[in-house]
């Protein structure tokens, strides 16, 4: 999905501090967001599921460490999806996985409603909506070691080199994501951008933490990951897609 609207300036996430609110002499934070807020029209279906199913699947963003087993109202492996878009390959993944939780970060408002239209088309129970710049979401909602997986799926690809520093997939993000994720657990992300996947083998190959589940680079496609309209369309234009599996060492 490509932005269409004005990138915000970084220091403009959801609850960022506005430049003219900053106490003087005090620094404003220079968060960079991998993200832009974009225009887009919440379509009445989508409206209607904001306010139906709104209340039961979505988190509040706390700040404070989640209680995963009293969100999902059960005990399960719990898998982290970043930036899921309009939700077609969630609400597949959840559909073919009942015995995993899936707690789901986007911040497009249009997003979240498709996400909850599906949830109440295919009565998905395993997955709950944080509506929440992820990065924040880690930082302060999520413990070590308390992820059995991660997705990451399409990330905006931040094609200007002037834009680079924007990609979720950089040292300092995956050392966190790594710490999150139990011994074991997995780092699943997927591009359709070829640059932007040689970076993700870079980063991803040189933390610490983490080895490669495919010895030669790049891994075979994983039969729960769906071919979603986005990803057929750019297939039908010769795009190449990389997917990359990476695990969490045991020590
Ligand atoms: C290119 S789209 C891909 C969406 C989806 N994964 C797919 O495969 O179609 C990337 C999405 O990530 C979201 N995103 C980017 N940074 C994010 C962040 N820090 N927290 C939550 N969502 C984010 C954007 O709003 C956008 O919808």
């Amino acid at each position: 999905m490509t932005a269409t609207a004005t990138p915000i300036s970084p220091n403009v996430g959801p609850d960022a501090t506005p430049h003219d609110a900053a106490p003087a002499g005090v620094a404003y934070p220079k968060t960079i967001k991998s993200f832009v807020r974009r225009a887009g029209r919440t379509t009445t279906g989508q409206a209607k599921a904001f306010e139906e199913l709104g209340p039961r699947f979505i988190l509040s963003y706390t700040g404070q460490p989640l209680d995963a087993a009293a969100s999902f109202g059960r005990s399960a492996p719990l898998i982290l999806e970043i930036g899921f878009g309009m939700g077609e390959a969630t609400a597949h993944i959840a559909r073919v996985r009942p015995n995993d939780n899936f707690l789901c970060c986007e911040v497009h408002e249009p997003g979240v409603g498709a996400l909850l239209k599906r949830i109440g088309e295919q009565e998905l129970e395993n997955i709950r909506i944080l509506q929440h710049d992820a990065v924040e979401v880690i930082d302060h909602m999520l413990a070590p070691a308390s992820l059995d997986g991660i997705h990451i799926f399409f990330p905006d690809p931040w094609h200007k080199k002037k834009h680079n520093k924007r990609r979720l997939i950089q040292p300092a993000l995956v050392a966190k994501l790594a710490a999150r994720l139990k011994p074991g657990g997995y780092l699943h992300c997927a591009t359709d951008w070829q640059p932007y996947a040689e970076q993700m083998l870079e980063v991803l190959g040189s933390d610490q933490l983490l080895h490669n589940s495919t010895p030669d680079g790049y891994a075979p496609q994983p039969d729960y990951r769906p071919l979603t309209k986005f990803e057929n369309r750019g297939l039908r234009l010769g795009h190449g897609v990389w997917d990359l599996v990476f695990l969490r060492r045991s020590a």
